[in-house]
Order: structure tokens, then C-alpha cells, then sequence
């Protein structure tokens, strides 16, 4: 008796076998239906892995873009006050393409900044951050086979956006041009025989980022004219990404490629609250051009998105309306962000200088790059095991010293990536106290090697 269990045991654990086989067969032919789309590569994220790194080690996070600081009180209130307002619409759904007191914002503030008359509703598209209008422009205006020139390094977004839409991205690397004595991001350009080696008949158009992340380059007025005749001459569109817009260091000067001659109708620029009013949680954006070029957006934006969150474009549209009150004057946020983040920019410059780095200093934005290749011997870069070296040395910088950079070369195509492998970038938009804190980690740290 106790043999025949025992058989009907083996028997019934065979079958049971068999049927996991067959179960994990058919589990795979099922997951296999429900693979990544071919046209979204399964990539690993800088984001995702670093913001995971940083709450594992806590360290003094000097790497993802966003202040640590409060918005203006007169934008903060303006929520405030939208979302408990006696208005009920105020917490609905509102205009697709556009919140209307928002867009009569942006089109009297950008009438004015490119001194022509924007048409708020047909010219401009409000969208959720400059993330979506980047994504509604490059969907909305590329077919398979349409190449985008992208200038490296290049958000990372830029890339993935092109190629799920069927586009072919072409890069051309900014270069450093100087490898001594204090850097300047003017001091990384692209070559302009490169640059025109690139354009042909495939060409849709170029993507632009000014001032840049994460070099911080301002584009001049020459590499701008330089763009623009080529794009004009392959009839191609600029894509201009200029959400940190106003934060600009003189003597730099931001100029709108929209504003050069003959541009404006080929150009789509965009722009974000998040940035302009450092609530980067607020996600709302807004891209302007002419009508015909937007309506591609639009049909892109009206079937994802379809409208963006009322009361928060409300409010975005009350800050731009005190803002516009205050133009040109002491308090204008416009101005007095970039006069505040200036002496950030110049610490952080000099506590990296100090432990041995050679920072690039930035134009524009709020990122840093520096170059810490003469720290080499100080990390233990072999503890690491990621293939480039940057990503070497920003891990081990956060498990070891307890300060985090972002490894630029999450910011290059494949073939480029070894050009962004002796630098990391630094975010400069924090406390004061915390940017002191981070000096004093570093030369601690530093002090302990010599
Ligand atoms: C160059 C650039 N473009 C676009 C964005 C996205 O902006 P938003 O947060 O408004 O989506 C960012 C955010 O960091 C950025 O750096």
C-alpha cells in the first residue's frame, strides 16, 4: 500500500511537473506577447537608477535638477487661493489646448519678448511640462526615416522621443576648446563644418538647447545665425528648448532663435513653469510657433493629454501676470532668480576647484560640469563595475563621501559617451547651507588623501 502512494505520489508530482512545463511555455509565449514596443528600447534610466542610489545612501544630492528652496510666495498663493476659490469651474476640466488665462499670459509675454503679436489661442499650446510639448513636437512632426540633429550632450529625453516616433537621431558633440585656467561652458562649441556635414534632404530639423543642460552654454548670436541659415537653406524646423530661459549669468544674453529673420515660421520654442518659477512639481509647459506647425502638436497633445490640470495653470497664469507687472524691475523673479543662483554658481565653482576638480562655468541654467580626472587616484573606481567611468566615479562618490553627481555621458549617444567619461555634473539650485555642506564633505574628504 505504502509502494502504490508512493507511486501515485511520484506520478501525480510527474504530471504536476509537466504541467509547470507546460505553464512556463505558454507564461513565456504570453510575456513575450507583452514585450516592450519595438519602438521604446528597454533601456536602463539615469533617473530611475540614481534617485534609487540616492535613497539607499542618502547622501547630500547634488544631482537631480530642482531647488531645494521655495517658489515665490505670490505663486504658491495663487494655487492656494484657485483651488479653495468660490469659483467650482476653477477645479474642472478647462480648455484643451490651454487654459484660457494662461495663454493670454504667455501670448502677452512673448508678444512682447519676440516683438511680434502671438495669437494666445492658436499660437501657443500649454502642455504637462516641457517633458510633453518636446514629446507632442517630436511625434507630432516626424515620420519613419526623418532625421533630428541633436547637438550632445542633449537631455536625455531627446532621443528615445525621435526614435519612438520612427526618426533617426544624427549627433554632433559640443567640444571643449580649451583645456587650461578657468573654464567657461563658451568654451564648448560644435564645429560648424560638422554641423553642416549633417543637414540633407532627410533632415526634419535641429533640436536646440539654450541655455543648455548640462553644459550651460548660451548660444551666441553667431552659432544661432549659423543654425538658422542652415536650416533655412534644408528646410528644416528648430525645435528650441529654452525652459531655463531666465536664468541666464551676464554678460551672456539669451536670445530667441524664433526672433532671427525668417525664423519665427520655423521654429517651435518651448518653455516650462517648473523652471521659470522653480516648482518643478507642477508639470506644466507650453510650446508657441506658427499655427500651422502647431497644429501637428496639437493633434498630438489632444489625444493623450487632452487638458492640463486647471488650477495649477491658473495659478501659473496669476504668477506671469504680477510677474509681467514687475517687468524690468528689482523684485521681477525673472531677474532676481538668476541674481540669486549667481553667488551659488560661483561657490560651487570654487569649492570643486579647491578639492581638485576643473569645473566648466556655466553661462546659464543651473548645472555644473567639472572634471575630477585628477582625483582619479583618490576613488576607488575599480569598486564599481559600470562600463564607463563616470558612472564609476559618481557611485562611488555617494557610497564613500556622501555627495552625488550625475554621470554625463547618460546625457551622449553610444559612440560619444567616452567624451563625458572624466566629468560629472552638479546641480547649483540649493540651499546655501547645503551647497556649504557639500563643500565640506568634499574638502574633508580631500583632505584625508593628501
Ligand atoms: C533641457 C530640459 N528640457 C526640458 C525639461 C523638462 O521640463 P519640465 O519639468 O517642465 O517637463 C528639463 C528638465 O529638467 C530640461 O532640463
Amino acid at each position: 500500500m505504502m509502494i502504490a502512494i508512493g507511486k501515485l505520489t511520484h506520478a501525480i508530482r510527474l504530471q504536476l511537473i509537466n504541467n509547470q512545463c507546460r505553464r512556463v511555455t505558454s507564461f513565456s509565449s504570453v510575456m513575450s506577447k507583452f514585450d516592450v514596443p519595438s519602438r521604446y528600447k528597454d533601456e536602463k534610466s539615469v533617473w530611475v537608477e540614481y534617485i534609487g542610489l540616492a535613497l539607499e545612501y542618502k547622501p547630500l544630492n547634488l544631482g537631480q535638477g530642482f531647488p531645494d528652496f521655495h517658489a515665490p510666495e505670490h505663486v504658491t498663493t495663487a494655487l492656494a487661493k484657485t483651488v479653495t476659490s468660490e469659483n467650482p469651474l476653477l477645479n474642472q476640466y478647462t480648455r484643451g489646448f490651454g487654459h484660457p488665462r494662461l495663454v493670454n499670459a504667455l501670448g502677452k509675454l512673448y508678444s512682447k519678448l519676440l516683438n511680434r503679436n502671438l495669437d494666445a489661442n492658436n499660437e501657443i499650446l500649454v502642455t504637462a511640462g516641457a517633458y510633453e510639448a518636446l514629446f507632442s513636437t517630436l511625434q507630432g512632426h516626424t515620420n519613419p526615416g526623418d532625421e533630428w540633429i541633436i547637438i550632445e550632450p542633449f537631455f536625455d529625453c531627446y532621443v528615445p522621443m525621435v526614435e519612438s516616433a520612427g526618426g533617426i537621431a544624427r549627433f554632433i558633440p559640443l567640444k571643449l576648446t580649451k583645456s587650461e585656467g578657468v573654464l567657461s561652458s563658451a568654451d564648448w562649441v560644435f564645429d560648424k563644418k560638422e554641423m553642416e556635414s549633417l543637414f540633407n534632404d532627410k533632415t526634419k530639423g535641429i533640436i536646440l538647447n539654450t541655455p543648455h543642460n548640462p553644459v550651460g552654454k548660451v548660444f551666441t548670436l553667431e552659432e544661432l545665425e549659423f543654425i538658422a541659415d542652415l536650416a533655412k537653406k534644408w528646410n528644416a524646423l528648430v525645435v528650441s528648448d529654452e525652459v531655463y530661459e531666465w536664468m541666464v549669468y551676464e554678460p551672456a544674453r539669451h536670445i530667441r532663435i524664433a526672433t532671427l529673420p525668417d525664423m519665427y515660421e520655423r521654429t517651435i520654442t518651448i518653455g516650462s513653469a517648473g523652471k521659470t518659477f522653480s516648482v518643478t512639481g507642477w508639470k506644466i509647459g507650453w510650446a508657441y510657433g506658427p499655427v500651422n506647425l502647431m497644429n501637428n502638436l496639437k493633434v498630438v497633445h489632444q489625444n493623450c493629454v487632452y487638458t492640463c490640470a486647471t488650477p495649477i495653470q491658473e495659478a501659473v497664469a496669476m504668477g506671469f501676470e504680477e510677474e509681467l507687472k514687475r517687468y524690468g524691475q528689482e523684485n521681477c523673479y525673472f531677474q532676481s532668480l538668476a541674481r540669486e543662483l549667481l553667488p551659488k554658481r560661483d561657490y560651487m565653482a570654487k569649492f570643486l576647484s579647491d578639492v581638485g576638480m576643473s569645473p566648466t562655468v556655466p553661462e546659464g541654467g543651473y548645472f555644473m560640469i567639472a572634471d575630477w580626472k585628477s582625483l582619479e587616484n583618490y576613488v576607488g573606481l575599480g569598486d564599481e563595475v559600470d562600463k564607463y567611468r563616470d558612472y564609476r566615479f559618481t557611485k562611488w562618490m555617494t557610497k564613500n563621501v556622501g555627495v552625488q553627481g550625475i554621470p554625463p555621458s547618460a546625457f551622449y549617444s553610444e559612440g560619444h559617451k567616452h567624451l563625458a567619461e572624466d566629468n560629472v555634473r552638479y546641480c547649483f539650485i540649493k540651499k546655501d547651507e547645503n551647497l556649504q555642506k557639500a563643500a565640506d564633505v568634499l574638502m574633508k574628504w580631500r583632505a584625508k588623501q593628501a
